[in-house]
Protein backbone atom coordinates (compact mmCIF):
# COMPACT_ATOMS: atom_id res chain seq x y z
CA UNK A 1 0.00 0.00 0.00
CA UNK A 2 1.29 3.09 -0.70
CA UNK A 3 2.08 5.68 1.86
CA UNK A 4 0.12 8.74 3.24
CA UNK A 5 0.81 12.22 2.96
CA UNK A 6 -0.94 13.68 6.34
CA UNK A 7 -1.46 17.37 6.58
CA UNK A 8 -2.03 17.64 10.27
CA UNK A 9 -3.21 21.47 11.42
CA UNK A 10 -3.17 22.10 14.94
CA UNK A 11 -0.25 19.69 15.28
CA UNK A 12 1.60 21.59 18.01
CA UNK A 13 -1.12 21.23 20.37
CA UNK A 14 -2.53 18.91 23.02
CA UNK A 15 -4.14 16.04 21.17
CA UNK A 16 -2.60 17.41 17.73
CA UNK A 17 0.90 16.77 19.55
CA UNK A 18 0.10 13.15 20.81
CA UNK A 19 -1.38 12.34 17.24
CA UNK A 20 1.80 13.31 15.70
CA UNK A 21 3.54 10.86 17.98
CA UNK A 22 1.20 8.30 17.56
CA UNK A 23 0.94 8.73 13.82
CA UNK A 24 4.48 8.12 13.41
CA UNK A 25 4.48 5.03 15.81
CA UNK A 26 2.20 3.29 14.29
CA UNK A 27 2.52 4.44 10.30
CA UNK A 28 6.19 4.66 10.04
CA UNK A 29 6.20 5.06 6.14
CA UNK A 30 3.98 8.00 6.14
CA UNK A 31 4.83 11.62 5.30
CA UNK A 32 3.66 13.76 8.44
CA UNK A 33 3.15 17.60 7.72
CA UNK A 34 2.20 19.73 10.79
CA UNK A 35 0.82 23.68 10.39
CA UNK A 36 0.44 25.12 13.01
CA UNK A 37 0.36 28.90 14.09
CA UNK A 38 1.87 28.81 17.27
CA UNK A 39 -0.76 30.46 19.32
CA UNK A 40 -0.38 30.50 23.51
CA UNK A 41 -1.18 26.66 23.27
CA UNK A 42 0.65 25.52 20.45
CA UNK A 43 4.52 24.37 21.55
CA UNK A 44 7.31 23.38 19.00
CA UNK A 45 8.13 21.38 22.56
CA UNK A 46 5.38 19.35 22.12
CA UNK A 47 6.93 17.65 19.14
CA UNK A 48 10.52 17.63 19.57
CA UNK A 49 10.31 13.97 19.88
CA UNK A 50 9.62 13.99 16.11
CA UNK A 51 12.05 16.24 15.09
CA UNK A 52 14.86 14.79 12.76
CA UNK A 53 12.40 12.27 11.75
CA UNK A 54 13.01 13.01 7.81
CA UNK A 55 9.36 12.11 7.08
CA UNK A 56 8.26 14.96 9.37
CA UNK A 57 8.22 18.87 8.87
CA UNK A 58 6.95 21.68 10.78
CA UNK A 59 5.58 24.64 8.52
CA UNK A 60 4.58 27.65 11.14
CA UNK A 61 1.48 29.33 9.91
CA UNK A 62 -1.96 30.06 9.89
CA UNK A 63 -5.23 28.24 8.80
CA UNK A 64 -6.41 31.43 7.87
CA UNK A 65 -3.82 31.85 4.68
CA UNK A 66 -5.54 29.86 1.86
CA UNK A 67 -2.39 30.50 -0.67
CA UNK A 68 -0.31 28.96 2.17
CA UNK A 69 -2.37 25.69 2.67
CA UNK A 70 -3.38 25.39 -1.00
CA UNK A 71 0.94 25.55 -1.82
CA UNK A 72 1.59 22.60 0.98
CA UNK A 73 -1.34 20.19 -0.42
CA UNK A 74 0.10 20.70 -3.81
CA UNK A 75 3.95 20.65 -2.97
CA UNK A 76 3.62 17.91 -0.44
CA UNK A 77 0.89 15.63 -2.17
CA UNK A 78 -1.18 15.66 0.47
CA UNK A 79 -4.08 13.42 0.47
CA UNK A 80 -5.33 13.58 4.39
CA UNK A 81 -5.91 16.59 6.50
CA UNK A 82 -6.52 15.98 10.01
CA UNK A 83 -8.04 19.27 10.84
CA UNK A 84 -7.31 19.95 14.91
CA UNK A 85 -5.87 23.84 14.46
CA UNK A 86 -8.93 25.70 16.34
CA UNK A 87 -9.34 27.73 19.76
CA UNK A 88 -10.19 25.19 22.32
CA UNK A 89 -11.08 26.78 25.80
CA UNK A 90 -14.60 27.52 26.52
CA UNK A 91 -13.36 30.12 29.43
CA UNK A 92 -11.50 31.63 26.73
CA UNK A 93 -14.25 31.85 24.00
CA UNK A 94 -16.57 34.04 26.95
CA UNK A 95 -14.06 36.58 27.55
CA UNK A 96 -13.44 36.67 23.71
CA UNK A 97 -15.46 34.96 21.32
CA UNK A 98 -14.22 36.80 18.04
CA UNK A 99 -10.94 34.62 17.65
CA UNK A 100 -12.93 31.63 18.05
CA UNK A 101 -14.95 32.60 14.70
CA UNK A 102 -11.93 33.86 13.17
CA UNK A 103 -10.09 30.18 13.69
CA UNK A 104 -12.82 27.59 14.05
CA UNK A 105 -14.75 29.23 11.60
CA UNK A 106 -13.49 31.25 8.97
CA UNK A 107 -10.31 28.86 9.37
CA UNK A 108 -11.91 25.43 8.91
CA UNK A 109 -13.74 27.31 5.89
CA UNK A 110 -10.79 28.12 4.60
CA UNK A 111 -9.20 24.64 4.72
CA UNK A 112 -12.24 23.16 3.09
CA UNK A 113 -11.59 25.72 0.28
CA UNK A 114 -7.94 24.80 -0.30
CA UNK A 115 -9.15 21.19 -0.37
CA UNK A 116 -11.24 21.89 -2.65
CA UNK A 117 -9.65 23.57 -5.17
CA UNK A 118 -6.35 21.23 -4.80
CA UNK A 119 -8.43 17.98 -4.83
CA UNK A 120 -11.46 18.92 -6.64
CA UNK A 121 -11.16 22.02 -8.73
CA UNK A 122 -7.21 22.06 -9.82
CA UNK A 123 -6.96 20.34 -13.24
CA UNK A 124 -3.57 19.31 -11.93
CA UNK A 125 -4.19 17.26 -8.67
CA UNK A 126 -1.52 15.98 -7.11
CA UNK A 127 -3.00 13.26 -6.27
CA UNK A 128 -4.37 11.94 -9.92
CA UNK A 129 -2.02 13.10 -11.97
CA UNK A 130 -4.40 15.72 -13.65
CA UNK A 131 -7.78 14.36 -13.83
CA UNK A 132 -9.07 16.09 -10.70
CA UNK A 133 -11.02 13.59 -9.64
CA UNK A 134 -10.22 13.75 -6.01
CA UNK A 135 -9.99 10.17 -5.70
CA UNK A 136 -8.32 8.98 -2.99
CA UNK A 137 -8.57 12.40 -0.75
CA UNK A 138 -9.48 12.40 2.97
CA UNK A 139 -10.60 15.76 4.86
CA UNK A 140 -10.95 14.59 8.61
CA UNK A 141 -12.64 17.42 11.10
CA UNK A 142 -11.64 16.97 14.43
CA UNK A 143 -14.86 17.98 16.62
CA UNK A 144 -16.55 17.88 20.31
CA UNK A 145 -19.16 16.46 21.76
CA UNK A 146 -20.18 20.14 23.10
CA UNK A 147 -22.07 21.01 19.19
CA UNK A 148 -25.11 18.53 21.20
CA UNK A 149 -25.05 20.90 24.48
CA UNK A 150 -25.62 20.05 27.64
CA UNK A 151 -28.06 16.44 29.60
CA UNK A 152 -29.63 15.97 32.32
CA UNK A 153 -28.76 13.87 35.09
CA UNK A 154 -31.14 11.31 33.33
CA UNK A 155 -30.68 11.64 29.67
CA UNK A 156 -29.53 9.10 27.23
CA UNK A 157 -26.09 9.93 25.67
CA UNK A 158 -24.89 11.80 22.81
CA UNK A 159 -25.55 9.64 19.67
CA UNK A 160 -24.56 10.81 16.12
CA UNK A 161 -27.93 11.63 15.64
CA UNK A 162 -28.37 13.99 18.92
CA UNK A 163 -29.66 17.68 17.35
CA UNK A 164 -27.26 20.17 17.88
CA UNK A 165 -27.43 22.67 20.95
CA UNK A 166 -24.13 24.55 21.38
CA UNK A 167 -24.39 26.81 24.47
CA UNK A 168 -20.93 28.55 24.39
CA UNK A 169 -19.17 30.68 21.84
CA UNK A 170 -16.50 27.84 21.40
CA UNK A 171 -19.18 25.15 21.12
CA UNK A 172 -21.71 27.24 19.01
CA UNK A 173 -18.19 28.10 16.74
CA UNK A 174 -16.97 23.91 16.68
CA UNK A 175 -21.23 23.59 15.29
CA UNK A 176 -20.89 26.09 12.32
CA UNK A 177 -17.66 24.37 11.42
CA UNK A 178 -18.78 20.81 11.33
CA UNK A 179 -21.44 22.11 9.17
CA UNK A 180 -19.32 23.48 6.90
CA UNK A 181 -17.82 20.33 6.86
CA UNK A 182 -20.66 18.41 5.99
CA UNK A 183 -22.22 20.81 3.61
CA UNK A 184 -18.45 20.31 1.40
CA UNK A 185 -18.95 17.15 1.17
CA UNK A 186 -22.70 17.25 0.09
CA UNK A 187 -22.63 20.38 -2.31
CA UNK A 188 -19.33 19.39 -3.82
CA UNK A 189 -18.03 15.78 -2.88
CA UNK A 190 -15.61 16.55 -0.82
CA UNK A 191 -14.75 13.62 1.36
CA UNK A 192 -15.22 13.95 4.93
CA UNK A 193 -15.31 12.29 8.01
CA UNK A 194 -15.92 13.72 11.51
CA UNK A 195 -14.91 12.37 14.80
CA UNK A 196 -16.75 14.11 17.64
CA UNK A 197 -15.07 13.74 21.05
CA UNK A 198 -15.36 14.07 24.85
CA UNK A 199 -13.13 15.68 27.09
CA UNK A 200 -9.57 14.32 26.95
CA UNK A 201 -6.78 14.35 29.14
CA UNK A 202 -2.74 13.42 28.89
CA UNK A 203 0.52 14.45 28.09
CA UNK A 204 1.00 18.21 26.71
CA UNK A 205 -1.95 19.19 28.03
CA UNK A 206 -1.79 22.78 27.89
CA UNK A 207 -2.75 23.98 31.48
CA UNK A 208 -5.74 26.56 31.32
CA UNK A 209 -7.59 22.92 31.05
CA UNK A 210 -9.16 21.29 34.41
CA UNK A 211 -6.85 18.10 34.54
CA UNK A 212 -3.20 20.00 34.41
CA UNK A 213 -4.33 23.28 35.83
CA UNK A 214 -4.86 21.37 39.02
CA UNK A 215 -2.32 19.47 38.85
CA UNK A 216 0.28 21.92 38.88
CA UNK A 217 -1.73 23.89 41.05
CA UNK A 218 -1.34 21.32 43.87
CA UNK A 219 2.36 21.08 43.31
CA UNK A 220 2.72 25.05 43.87
CA UNK A 221 0.61 24.71 46.81
CA UNK A 222 -2.20 27.29 44.85
CA UNK A 223 -5.97 27.00 45.15
CA UNK A 224 -7.96 24.44 43.24
CA UNK A 225 -10.81 26.74 41.63
CA UNK A 226 -13.56 24.65 41.12
CA UNK A 227 -16.34 25.90 39.25
CA UNK A 228 -19.84 26.47 40.63
CA UNK A 229 -21.14 23.13 42.85
CA UNK A 230 -18.55 20.62 41.05
CA UNK A 231 -21.32 18.71 40.25
CA UNK A 232 -20.85 19.63 36.39
CA UNK A 233 -19.97 15.92 34.64
CA UNK A 234 -17.90 15.27 31.56
CA UNK A 235 -17.13 11.73 29.83
CA UNK A 236 -13.08 11.36 29.91
CA UNK A 237 -10.65 9.93 27.22
CA UNK A 238 -7.11 9.73 27.80
CA UNK A 239 -5.16 11.45 24.42
CA UNK A 240 -3.94 8.31 22.80
CA UNK A 241 -7.27 6.47 23.14
CA UNK A 242 -8.84 9.67 20.95
CA UNK A 243 -5.85 9.35 18.47
CA UNK A 244 -6.29 5.79 17.87
CA UNK A 245 -10.43 6.52 17.57
CA UNK A 246 -9.37 9.11 14.77
CA UNK A 247 -7.09 6.42 12.84
CA UNK A 248 -9.67 4.17 12.66
CA UNK A 249 -12.37 6.76 11.48
CA UNK A 250 -9.60 7.50 8.74
CA UNK A 251 -9.56 3.74 7.82
CA UNK A 252 -12.74 2.04 7.92
CA UNK A 253 -14.88 4.87 8.26
CA UNK A 254 -17.69 5.66 5.80
CA UNK A 255 -16.92 8.93 3.76
CA UNK A 256 -19.45 11.52 4.79
CA UNK A 257 -19.85 9.46 8.18
CA UNK A 258 -19.65 11.71 11.59
CA UNK A 259 -18.72 9.53 14.58
CA UNK A 260 -18.79 9.86 18.26
CA UNK A 261 -15.42 8.79 20.29
CA UNK A 262 -15.76 8.80 23.92
CA UNK A 263 -14.28 6.62 27.15
CA UNK A 264 -18.13 5.70 29.15
CA UNK A 265 -16.69 7.33 31.71
CA UNK A 266 -18.36 10.20 33.66
CA UNK A 267 -17.12 12.27 36.31
CA UNK A 268 -18.26 15.14 38.22
CA UNK A 269 -15.28 17.57 38.80
CA UNK A 270 -14.90 17.96 42.11
CA UNK A 271 -14.39 13.86 42.35
CA UNK A 272 -11.92 14.03 39.45
CA UNK A 273 -10.18 16.52 41.51
CA UNK A 274 -10.52 14.67 44.74
CA UNK A 275 -8.98 11.64 43.01
CA UNK A 276 -6.18 13.89 41.63
CA UNK A 277 -5.41 14.89 45.50
CA UNK A 278 -5.57 11.69 46.66
CA UNK A 279 -2.52 10.62 43.64
CA UNK A 280 -0.58 13.22 44.17
CA UNK A 281 -0.14 13.05 47.65
CA UNK A 282 0.57 9.43 47.21
CA UNK A 283 3.02 9.78 45.02
CA UNK A 284 5.02 12.73 46.97
CA UNK A 285 4.61 10.70 50.20
CA UNK A 286 6.37 7.54 48.21
CA UNK A 287 9.12 10.01 47.00
CA UNK A 288 11.53 12.38 48.92
CA UNK A 289 12.98 13.52 46.34
CA UNK A 290 9.62 14.95 44.70
CA UNK A 291 8.97 16.52 48.42
CA UNK A 292 12.05 18.35 47.57
CA UNK A 293 11.07 19.59 44.22
CA UNK A 294 7.56 20.54 45.07
CA UNK A 295 8.03 21.99 48.93
CA UNK A 296 4.90 24.10 48.35
CA UNK A 297 2.69 21.16 47.83
CA UNK A 298 0.56 20.24 50.76
CA UNK A 299 1.68 16.55 51.28
CA UNK A 300 5.56 17.93 51.41
CA UNK A 301 4.10 19.70 54.52
CA UNK A 302 2.44 16.92 55.72
CA UNK A 303 -1.34 18.46 54.70
CA UNK A 304 -3.90 16.84 52.35
CA UNK A 305 -3.74 18.61 48.92
CA UNK A 306 -7.89 18.59 49.13
CA UNK A 307 -7.53 21.12 51.83
CA UNK A 308 -6.72 23.39 48.59
CA UNK A 309 -9.78 23.37 46.77
CA UNK A 310 -11.73 26.24 46.68
CA UNK A 311 -15.32 27.01 45.45
CA UNK A 312 -15.75 29.86 42.74
CA UNK A 313 -17.75 31.43 40.51
CA UNK A 314 -19.74 29.50 38.05
CA UNK A 315 -18.76 29.41 34.25
CA UNK A 316 -21.18 31.41 32.60
CA UNK A 317 -23.84 29.38 30.58
CA UNK A 318 -21.50 26.20 32.13
CA UNK A 319 -22.87 22.66 30.53
CA UNK A 320 -23.96 20.43 33.31
CA UNK A 321 -23.40 17.09 32.00
CA UNK A 322 -21.55 15.73 28.51
CA UNK A 323 -22.08 11.83 28.20
CA UNK A 324 -20.95 10.08 24.50
CA UNK A 325 -22.56 6.67 23.16
CA UNK A 326 -19.69 5.57 21.48
CA UNK A 327 -22.25 2.57 19.86
CA UNK A 328 -21.63 3.42 16.12
CA UNK A 329 -17.17 3.28 16.31
CA UNK A 330 -17.50 0.27 18.27
CA UNK A 331 -19.77 -1.32 15.64
CA UNK A 332 -18.61 0.29 12.55
CA UNK A 333 -15.18 0.86 13.68
CA UNK A 334 -14.08 -1.88 15.94
CA UNK A 335 -13.35 0.78 18.56
CA UNK A 336 -13.17 0.64 22.33
CA UNK A 337 -10.43 2.41 24.44
CA UNK A 338 -7.71 1.15 25.47
CA UNK A 339 -6.85 3.12 28.95
CA UNK A 340 -9.12 2.71 32.13
CA UNK A 341 -9.30 6.56 33.84
CA UNK A 342 -6.77 5.24 36.65
CA UNK A 343 -4.44 4.15 34.37
CA UNK A 344 -4.85 6.65 32.28
CA UNK A 345 -4.71 9.73 34.98
CA UNK A 346 -2.11 7.90 36.76
CA UNK A 347 0.13 7.92 33.40
CA UNK A 348 -0.49 11.40 33.18
CA UNK A 349 0.64 12.88 36.70
CA UNK A 350 3.85 10.53 36.15
CA UNK A 351 4.07 12.65 32.52
CA UNK A 352 4.10 15.79 34.26
CA UNK A 353 6.15 15.33 37.18
CA UNK A 354 8.85 13.76 34.51
CA UNK A 355 8.39 16.84 32.12
CA UNK A 356 9.02 19.58 34.34
CA UNK A 357 10.69 21.37 31.82
CA UNK A 358 8.20 21.67 29.22
CA UNK A 359 5.36 22.76 31.53
CA UNK A 360 7.97 25.72 32.61
CA UNK A 361 8.14 26.87 29.11
CA UNK A 362 4.63 26.58 28.48
CA UNK A 363 3.65 29.29 31.73
CA UNK A 364 5.09 32.24 29.54
CA UNK A 365 3.52 35.35 30.22
CA UNK A 366 0.46 35.52 28.41
CA UNK A 367 -0.08 32.36 30.55
CA UNK A 368 0.14 33.81 33.76
CA UNK A 369 -2.02 37.13 32.30
CA UNK A 370 -4.52 34.84 31.58
CA UNK A 371 -4.70 32.93 35.46
CA UNK A 372 -4.87 36.82 36.40
CA UNK A 373 -7.44 37.68 34.80
CA UNK A 374 -9.41 34.40 34.63
CA UNK A 375 -9.22 33.88 38.49
CA UNK A 376 -7.94 37.22 39.93
CA UNK A 377 -4.11 38.27 40.80
P1 LIG B 1 -5.14 23.13 21.83
O1 LIG B 1 -5.67 24.48 22.14
O2 LIG B 1 -4.24 22.45 22.78
O3 LIG B 1 -4.38 23.18 20.43
C1 LIG B 1 -4.85 23.91 19.32
C2 LIG B 1 -3.69 24.10 18.35
O4 LIG B 1 -4.18 24.84 17.20
C3 LIG B 1 -2.53 24.92 18.93
O5 LIG B 1 -1.30 24.29 18.63
C4 LIG B 1 -2.63 26.25 18.22
O6 LIG B 1 -1.37 26.90 18.04
C5 LIG B 1 -3.24 25.84 16.89
N1 LIG B 1 -3.95 26.94 16.23
C6 LIG B 1 -4.88 27.77 16.80
N2 LIG B 1 -5.30 28.66 15.90
C7 LIG B 1 -4.62 28.40 14.74
C8 LIG B 1 -4.63 28.96 13.44
N3 LIG B 1 -5.42 29.99 13.14
N4 LIG B 1 -3.83 28.43 12.50
C9 LIG B 1 -3.03 27.37 12.79
N5 LIG B 1 -2.98 26.79 13.99
C10 LIG B 1 -3.76 27.30 14.95
O7 LIG B 1 -6.43 22.26 21.51
P2 LIG B 1 -6.69 20.70 21.71
O8 LIG B 1 -7.26 20.49 23.05
O9 LIG B 1 -5.50 19.95 21.27
O10 LIG B 1 -7.88 20.49 20.66
C11 LIG B 1 -7.59 20.15 19.30
C12 LIG B 1 -8.90 19.96 18.55
O11 LIG B 1 -9.65 18.94 19.17
C13 LIG B 1 -9.79 21.20 18.55
O12 LIG B 1 -10.39 21.29 17.28
C14 LIG B 1 -10.83 20.92 19.61
O13 LIG B 1 -12.04 21.56 19.33
C15 LIG B 1 -10.95 19.42 19.48
N6 LIG B 1 -11.36 18.70 20.71
C16 LIG B 1 -10.67 18.89 21.88
C17 LIG B 1 -11.04 18.16 23.02
C18 LIG B 1 -10.31 18.30 24.33
O14 LIG B 1 -10.74 17.74 25.32
N7 LIG B 1 -9.20 19.03 24.39
C19 LIG B 1 -12.11 17.25 22.94
C20 LIG B 1 -12.79 17.09 21.73
C21 LIG B 1 -12.39 17.81 20.62
O1 LIG C 1 -16.07 17.99 25.82
C1 LIG C 1 -14.97 18.26 24.97
C2 LIG C 1 -14.37 19.59 25.33
O2 LIG C 1 -13.66 19.41 26.55
C3 LIG C 1 -13.46 20.15 24.25
O3 LIG C 1 -14.21 20.42 23.10
C4 LIG C 1 -12.77 21.43 24.74
O4 LIG C 1 -11.84 21.87 23.76
C5 LIG C 1 -12.05 21.13 26.03
O5 LIG C 1 -11.46 22.32 26.53
C6 LIG C 1 -13.00 20.54 27.07
O6 LIG C 1 -13.97 21.52 27.49
P1 LIG C 1 -14.39 21.69 29.02
O7 LIG C 1 -14.92 23.07 29.20
O8 LIG C 1 -15.24 20.56 29.47
O9 LIG C 1 -12.93 21.52 29.72
P2 LIG C 1 -12.23 22.28 30.93
O10 LIG C 1 -11.00 21.51 31.26
O11 LIG C 1 -12.09 23.74 30.68
O12 LIG C 1 -13.28 22.11 32.12
C7 LIG C 1 -13.69 20.82 32.56
C8 LIG C 1 -14.73 21.01 33.64
O13 LIG C 1 -14.08 21.57 34.79
C9 LIG C 1 -15.82 21.99 33.28
O14 LIG C 1 -17.05 21.57 33.84
C10 LIG C 1 -15.38 23.31 33.93
C11 LIG C 1 -14.65 22.84 35.16
N1 LIG C 1 -13.53 23.71 35.60
C12 LIG C 1 -12.58 24.06 34.70
C13 LIG C 1 -11.53 24.87 35.07
C14 LIG C 1 -10.48 25.30 34.07
C15 LIG C 1 -13.44 24.10 36.92
O15 LIG C 1 -14.30 23.74 37.77
N2 LIG C 1 -12.39 24.89 37.30
C16 LIG C 1 -11.43 25.31 36.41
O16 LIG C 1 -10.51 26.07 36.83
Amino acid sequence: MQSAHLLVTGGAGFIGANFVHYWLAQHPCDRVVVLDALTYAGNRASLAAAEGNPNFRFVHGNILDLGLVEGLLRDEKIDTIVHFAAESHVDRSIHGPDAFIETNVVGTHTMLKAAKSVWLDSVQSPLDGGGGSGRGHRFHHVSTDEVYGSLGPDDPAFTEDTPYAPNSPYSASKAASDHLVRAYHHTYGLQVTTSNCSNNYGPYQFPEKLIPLVLLNILHGKALPIYGDGKNIRDWLYVEDHCRGIDLVLQRGAVGGVYNIGGHNEWTNIDIVTLICRLVDEAIAQDPVLAQRFPQAPAAQGKAADSLITYVKDRLGHDRRYAIDARKCRTELGYAPQESFETGIRKTIVWMLANEAWWRAVMDGSYRDWLDRQYGG
